[in-house]
């Protein structure tokens, strides 16, 4: 549905995303709770992001991990960006949304034999692989892959160098999740010391080790924490003797605490770009940013339906759940809520979900206003790891999303009913 809005209303309060006239629109029009994404503040994010980073072998890729819904997928695609696919199903979104196989870099863990020839199939060319076990299965199903395309008598271990196989491996950009000591205990990568044993995995198949990934941490707002390790992340790649790119990212964090230390893209980007450019050696730079380039875009809106009081705390029910929108209850994130109702006085107020589930919170000692049964809240900043993380916990239908964009709205994704919930059941 397209609907002229007006995103400057006079009423509009500068603590929430939008007036909260089009809040009420955009309930009565597709219903509540609703995702609600701004197009246009995401175009600028994804420019703001891209413009930082000057070294100009730079390509982005969209960590789809955080967000899959296709109509923002196309938006990365229209702005020059590409995907960053942590599981095959990342893939299959990103092709469905026009993505070439080309775009989209591959930097996951423990797939099995069938969904790597799967990743093989679709034509993915860069890949990252984070230990020596997988880097093994991709070049067993890798050689079966040539071996089919040569005749049909060929043994796998007789591989003769076709015209076929050369193009194939030229195309082939295999890259190692490094796991570095310094950056602390993770159960994903490769140690540097086990480069030797990856490289000679690689040429027993006649492919080139051209890649290091680097994976800083998770939601990091101290860019210091990046910065601080480039020289060793760059000492590190070129232990890879044909080393050609550099895969970067994400962890890169977003401010959900508004006011607080935010992610310096600038300094980020001017720091690496300087370090790079002084090595004197020709690199492609890969950067996957997830939270940091779609957080800040969305909101949740939900209505209220109960309201009661425990002394001086205020207790909200709302018409959403923890299974719409888990990080804050279920992984310990912070996410704003506010609404349009202005007053003098604030309250201490939990916001929770419609269910008993002990978790069922929203939101915890939100500073809010008295609010009604009808209200409107909005949660901030859900735009990662919100619908994406969004599951049929409680047997409650998943919410709808809508994109405003260029004075419209739109419905991107339909508003489930309770038909989901048999889905796949086999009933006799
Ligand atoms: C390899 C890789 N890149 C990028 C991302 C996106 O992370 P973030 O949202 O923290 O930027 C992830 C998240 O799982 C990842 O594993």
């Amino acid at each position: 549905m397209h609907r002229v809005i007006n995103l400057n209303n006079s009423t509009h309060n500068l603590s929430t995303p939008f007036c909260g006239e089009l809040a009420q629109e955009l309930l009565i029009t597709y219903g509540s709770p609703l995702y609600v994404y701004e197009g246009d503040r995401l175009r600028q994010t994804i420019e703001q992001i891209t413009k930082a980073v000057s070294y100009p072998r730079t390509q982005f890729r969209f960590a789809t991990v955080t967000n899959g819904n296709i109509a923002l997928l196309k938006i990365f695609r229209s702005s020059g960006w590409g995907l960053h696919a942590n599981t095959p199903g990342d893939i299959y979104l990103g092709l469905k949304a026009g993505f070439d196989a080309n775009e989209i870099v591959y930097s996951g863990s423990n797939l099995n034999r069938v969904e790597m020839e799967q990743v093989l199939d679709w034509g993915i060319k860069t890949l990252n692989f984070d230990s020596l076990a997988q880097l093994q299965l991709f070049c067993e199903v890798f050689l079966d892959h040539a071996a089919e395309s040569l005749s049909a008598g060929s043994r796998r271990t007789e591989l003769s160098k076709t015209e076929t196989q050369r193009r194939r491996e030229a195309d082939i950009r295999l890259g190692l999740r490094v796991n570095l000591p310094e950056t602390g205990d993770s159960r994903i990568g490769v140690r540097p010391e086990e480069f030797a044993d990856a490289i000679a995995l690689t040429s027993k198949v006649g492919l080139k080790l051209g890649g290091l990934h680097f994976y800083r941490g998770t939601g990091t707002n101290a860019t210091a924490a990046f910065t601080q390790v480039i020289d060793t992340v760059l000492v590190t790649a070129q232990k890879l003797p044909d080393w050609e790119f550099l895969d970067f990212g994400g962890g890169f964090g977003y401010p959900y605490h508004h006011g607080g230390a935010a992610f310096d893209w600038e300094l980020f980007g001017a720091e690496l770009t300087e370090r790079i450019t002084r090595l004197g050696r020709e690199i492609d730079l890969v950067i996957e940013p997830g939270r940091a380039a779609i957080a800040g875009c969305a909101t949740l809106l939900a209505q209220v339906v109960s309201v009661k009081w425990q002394a001086e705390k205020q207790i909200i029910g709302v018409d959403t759940t923890v299974a719409n929108l888990s990080v804050p209850s279920v992984h310990g994130g912070y996410r704003e809520v506010v609404c349009w109702k202005k007053a003098d006085k604030i309250y201490t107020t939990d916001i929770c979900g419609n269910t008993t589930y002990s978790r069922d919170y929203l939101g915890k000692n939100c500073q809010l206003p008295a609010l009604e049964v009808g209200d409107i809240i909005a949660i901030l900043d859900v735009g990662a790891y919100g619908y994406a993380m969004s599951s049929h916990f409680l047997h409650r239908p998943k919410p709808a999303e809508v994109l405003l964009e260029n004075g419209t709205h739109r419905l991107i994704r339909q508003r489930e009913d309770y038909s989901v919930l048999l889905a796949n059941q086999v009933l006799n």
